[in-house]
């Protein structure tokens, strides 16, 4: 059985302390009480030292939205394993906004080394896979999101993958309100994501891992993709930002 993992990604959002802190002493408690779900913040590095203060580590875990894999360095405006580390248990990796960035975004192998780097440090790294409109349209789908997942855990043996998280955040779902179907994403976790890790590192690592699905998930649309068999959670958007995020953790944990 999969423990399901719901996570909000604040992305650029509630960067200041005092407006996180009060967002967080907002939905901490009632948080703290569901159960049969792990639930997981990533808010912007400015808060990360102020949240870890405030919250339980073992009942809502702390992540970061990017990683570097040198441990320090000449790397301007770059945050490191051990950094993280000190602070979280989970870094994003991968995400579609940070693959695009003005064409200079990251590589498939920068993602890999920063998925090692994570590893090393005890991290658990929430790795982002998905299409854009263009691919999805040109039938493209599941060789990009297969070759992407390859990319990502090449290397990695079958104890280091069990411990990933992976997230199907179609692009063109993400921020535009037009969320995948249940269906559609179950499929695709199903049979390319964890097709594509039971073909390389084996069935077992597939069954084990735990896939999310993200991009435009919310209060209304979260028990459904909980009720799918292969959708072990939810990478939230918009949705984390407001109280309601509570309402759609304890949906995820009444469903899963
Ligand atoms: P939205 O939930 O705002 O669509 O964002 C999804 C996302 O990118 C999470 O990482």
């Amino acid at each position: 059985m999969r423990k399901p993992i719901i996570a909000g990604n604040w992305k650029m959002n509630l960067g200041r302390v005092e407006e996180a802190l009060e967002f967080v002493r907002q939905i901490r408690s009632p948080l703290y009480e569901v159960e049969n779900v792990d639930r997981v913040i990533c808010p912007p590095f400015t808060v990360l030292a102020a949240l870890a203060e405030v919250i339980q580590a073992n009942k809502i875990g702390l992540g970061a939205q990017n990683i570097h894999w040198e441990e320090s360095g000449a790397h301007t405006g770059d945050i490191s394993g051990p950094m993280i580390a000190a602070l979280c248990q989970y870094v994003i990796i991968g995400h579609s906004e940070r693959r695009a960035i003005g064409g200079a975004g990251e590589s498939d192998e920068a993602i890999h080394k920063k998925v090692q780097a994570a590893l090393n440090h005890g991290l658990t790294p929430i790795i982002c896979v998905g299409e854009n409109l263009t691919q999805k349209e040109a039938g493209e789908t599941q060789a990009f999101v297969s070759g992407q997942v390859r990319a990502a855990l090449t290397g990695l043996d079958q104890d280091q993958i069990s411990t990933c998280v992976l997230a199907y955040e179609p692009i063109w779902a993400i921020g535009t309100g037009q969320a995948a179907t249940a269906v559609d994403a179950n499929s695709i976790i199903g049979l390319t994501i964890r097709g594509t890790i039971a073909e390389t590192f084996g069935e077992s690592a597939a069954q084990q891992v735990r896939v999310q699905y993200g991009g435009s998930v919310n209060v209304g649309n979260i028990a459904e993709y909980m009720s799918m068999p292969e959708i072990d959670g939810a990478l939230v958007g918009g949705a984390s930002l407001k109280p309601e995020f509570v309402e759609l953790v304890k949906q995820a944990s009444l469903t899963s």
